[in-house]
């Protein structure tokens, strides 16, 4: 999968892009990532890539000829490339959409800054807009490479075992269980007596569980009663009474 990032701050994406996973997944060519700067596209000499709004007001607005251009000159290279802007009022950013972008072959993600984009680039050169949610930052940089984190991610071969997807948090509808690691005890405190039972039917009973609870109490918005199966339904009620008698 090709992405690439087009932005006035290249330099932001340094660190993220050479470390852990992603920085391994660009190291192994499972994922090519092109960082291009905005202002190679534009002209004068001083290559301003922002001008005042027409209709005065505060602020900044990215011009849209040095846009246009890099979206182009990445288009003229793969017409099939979706490109997407990062905006405040996209649509928002969810697992489903990391899923769906990771089954592209090529996605531009492009970063506003100051108080955004020409309506024109908006409007005619981009494909898709995504928010990572409803807050305003500085600029596109930190929500691309979340999308490009959550995406790159779900590339066949990126993580070590694709298997830890399937029972991640939001794949499925739920959140997922809790987790424990050495030492069984700390601070007083005991890993769940199950967990070291060996008895791995009765773990993933538990563990099916947890989750079901968890998505209750955290995020019952996602707890679709038509996603959960009898099974589910006897589960999610016994630890509903174990939690009243508590
Ligand atoms: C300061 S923001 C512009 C906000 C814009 N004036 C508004 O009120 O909708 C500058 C740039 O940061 C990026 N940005 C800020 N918040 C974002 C978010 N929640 N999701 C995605 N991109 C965001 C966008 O690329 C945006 O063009």
């Amino acid at each position: 999968m090709i992405i690439d990032i087009l932005t006035i701050f290249p330099g932001m994406m340094a660190g993220p892009l050479q470390e852990s996973i992603i920085g391994k997944a660009i190291a192994r060519e499972l994922i090519e990532v092109q960082v291009t700067n905005i202002r190679d596209y534009a002209s004068g000499p001083h290559r301003t890539t922002d001008d005042r709004p027409f209709g005065g007001g505060s602020g900044m607005v990215m011009k849209p000829e040095p846009l246009a251009a890099a979206i182009a000159s990445v288009r003229a290279a793969d017409p099939s490339v979706r490109v997407i802007l990062l905006s405040p009022q996209g649509r928002i950013f969810k697992q489903e959409i990391a899923f769906e972008l990771s089954r592209l072959p090529h996605v531009c993600l492009v970063c506003g800054r100051y108080e955004g984009v020409d309506e024109r680039i908006r409007n005619h050169y981009v494909d898709d807009e995504i928010s990572i949610g409803d807050y305003v930052l500085t600029g596109g940089e930190l929500p691309a490479l979340t999308v490009l984190d959550a995406v790159a991610r779900l590339v066949p071969g990126v993580l070590g075992s694709d298997e830890s997807i399937a029972e991640e948090s939001f794949v499925g509808g739920l959140l997922e269980y809790p987790h424990y690691t050495r030492p069984e005890i700390y601070e007083g405190h005991r890993v769940p007596e199950i967990l070291l039972s060996g008895n791995h039917a009765a773990i993933r009973r538990w563990r099916r569980q947890q989750s079901l609870l968890r998505t209750r109490q955290r995020r019952p918005d996602l707890l679709k009663e038509e996603i959960l199966g009898s099974e589910d339904r006897k589960l999610l009620a016994e630890a509903i009474q174990r939690e009243r008698e508590d």
